[in-house]
């Protein structure tokens, strides 16, 4: 079939074009305490989105509509679900993706990255980048996303601008190009110059930090007589930048190869409104989606949209199970009855929501880059496709390395059958990779993840969800690759080293000790497969 003749007609085709191009779908990568939770409030707060900052999941006194989707989550205080946030900016519909703030990883965090257009980079000015920015970076370079970056906390004391873009440069060979430059040191934050324009803002702290910050325009005489030294410095800094040829360009930005940088502070809101301002500029609306067979698929084609995060027990009262659901292509009206790719059935989206934080609201429409959330969604698994009109199938979306690894018992025996159930809802929903073999046996499947939280959420989930509690034991495995029927029973035999299948796909997956271990198995077997997974980031040996 053409790709027109699965286009919308007209008008249609016209509206959902417009809409899609109006939209930013992003997400933000940090490590933990760069000031993610402090970013979203006031990229929230900015775009009014809410009243005042500290009503997304902040933390000791700012802490507000806190999420309760789990009590586990309650317990630990942090953010175990992903919400997406929808606010209207310049014109633009910027959907935000949250991923969850924790120095532990799941795969979750990797997923969301999928359905993103774009990624904010969050440095912070003291630390530059930090092992988790580096491994969600990985993951963005692996899926050609692009990044800007942000560095924060610029009201603190920290590194010089120029020595953070050369680590940049040099730890992730991306080329900075800054669309402003800091006036004052890290820690002295006065304002900022645009570099396309020259112009500069000076910034003024609210008490708080929890309204809009003030900026005021100053041209560059008045600049240089109200900051003095400091005005001389960024001057001297970015005829330096100029030199060395550190524009922003288009086409090495949507590429990967170049990163815009804006530096800022998100707690007292300096800079804020400059980032809102690149991603409505800048980052890239969503285009044509590749599907399973490699056809793009116009955005005004007839409606599709792929899973990227399933979410079970939001609601107790309910225990309902939501999938988040990115829009690829058409217009989404609630209630309209879309075809499961997977298995061919009808799937009812009546009860369609829009997330933000806890709160839910009916979604009625949305366009490709949005978000839906889509309860009693059972049937559906992460990187399965939903579709109106003729058949399309998006491809999957790939599991990542897990590096933690843990067997898993039934403790009451006359449960194993709702045991066998649980840790098959939970593989499907793609909670933990489970693998077995027949050494281990069905009941003793050993479950993979990318952070060992995955496996406080299986427990929790098993013994509340399914009535099925569960001991797990932990393996010493720190890696997996993948390997065949061909090599799996040499590898089998070597010691730290074991053999599995996944369940999901039926790969064959070998686990080993670590990546010393695995170096010295490719040194003496050089015939062995052993092809890394997509990295959830490291990739060790490599
Ligand atoms: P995260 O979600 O990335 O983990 O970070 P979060 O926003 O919670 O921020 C971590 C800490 O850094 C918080 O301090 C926060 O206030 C602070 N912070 C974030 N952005 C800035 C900034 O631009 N300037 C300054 N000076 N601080 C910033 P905390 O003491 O851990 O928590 P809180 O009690 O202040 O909330």
């Amino acid at each position: 079939m053409s790709e027109t003749a699965t286009v919308a007609g007209g008008n249609a085709a016209e509206e959902i074009v417009q809409e899609a191009g109006r939209r930013r779908t992003f997400a933000v990568i940090s490590h933990p305490d760069a000031g993610k939770s402090t970013l979203t409030e006031a990229l929230a707060l900015h775009a009014a989105a809410i009243s005042s900052a500290g009503a997304v999941h902040g933390k000791g006194e700012r802490r507000g509509v806190v999420s309760d989707w789990m009590g586990l989550e309650q317990a630990r205080g942090i953010s175990i679900t992903s919400a997406a946030l929808r606010v209207d900016y310049g014109g633009c519909v910027l959907n935000l993706l949250d991923t969850p703030g924790h120095a532990d990883f799941s795969e979750d965090t990797y997923r969301v990255l999928s359905a993103v257009d774009c990624a904010i980079m969050l440095l912070d000015a003291a630390k530059g980048l930090e092992p988790q920015t580096l491994k969600l970076f990985e993951v963005c370079r692996a899926r050609a996303v692009p990044v800007i970056t942000f560095v924060n906390k610029w009201d603190r004391p920290g590194r010089e601008p120029l020595e953070l873009l050369d680590e940049i440069e040099q730890r992730i060979g991306l080329r900075p190009t800054p669309l402003n430059w800091p006036v004052g040191i890290a820690g002295d934050f006065r304002g900022l110059i645009e570099r396309d324009s020259g112009g500069y803002t000076k910034l003024r702290r609210t008490p708080g930090g929890a309204t809009r910050a003030v900026e005021e325009r100053l041209g560059a005489e008045r600049a240089a007589e109200v900051e003095q030294e400091a005005w001389a410095q960024a001057q001297e800094e970015l005829a330096l930048l100029g030199g060395i040829g550190a524009d922003y360009d288009e086409a090495s930005f949507l590429a990967g190869v170049s990163c815009p940088v804006l530096f800022g502070a998100a707690l007292p809101n300096f800079g804020v409104s400059q980032l809102l301002d690149t991603l409505v500029g800048l980052a890239p609306a969503p285009g044509a989606q590749p599907d399973a067979t490699g056809v793009r698929r116009p955005v005004a084609a007839p409606f599709s949209g792929q899973v990227f995060k399933m979410q079970a027990n939001m609601d107790k009262a309910h225990r309902d199970r939501m999938a988040f659901v990115r829009v690829c292509s058409g217009r989404f009206e609630r209630g309209m009855v879309l075809t499961h790719a997977a298995t061919g059935r009808p799937f009812a989206t009546k009860y369609s929501q829009a997330v933000f934080g806890a709160q839910r609201t009916t979604l009625d429409t949305a366009f490709p880059g949005d978000v839906i959330a889509l309860v009693n969604a059972a049937a559906l698994s992460v990187g399965d496709t939903l579709y109106a009109g003729p058949k399309v199938a998006f491809a999957p979306i790939p599991s990542f390395a897990p590096e933690h690894f843990a067997v898993a018992r039934a403790l009451d025996a006359g449960r194993y059958k709702q045991f066998q159930r649980g840790i098959a809802q939970l593989d499907s929903e793609g909670v933990v990779q489970v693998l077995s073999s027949e050494v281990r046996g069905q009941q003793a499947p050993v479950l993979a993840a990318v952070g060992p939280l995955q496996f406080d959420v299986v427990k929790h989930r098993m013994e509340q969800e399914f009535r099925a509690p569960i001991e797990l034991s932990h393996l010493d495995y720190g890696l997996a690759r993948r390997t065949d029927a061909a090599c799996a029973p040499a590898l089998h035999g070597l010691s730290g080293a074991e053999v599995l299948t996944r369940r999901a796909d039926g790969e064959l997956l070998v686990l080993v000790h670590n990546k010393w271990r695995l170096r010295v198995i490719k040194r003496e077997h050089p015939d062995l497969l052993l092809q890394p997974l997509l990295a959830g980031g490291t990739n060790p040996d490599e």
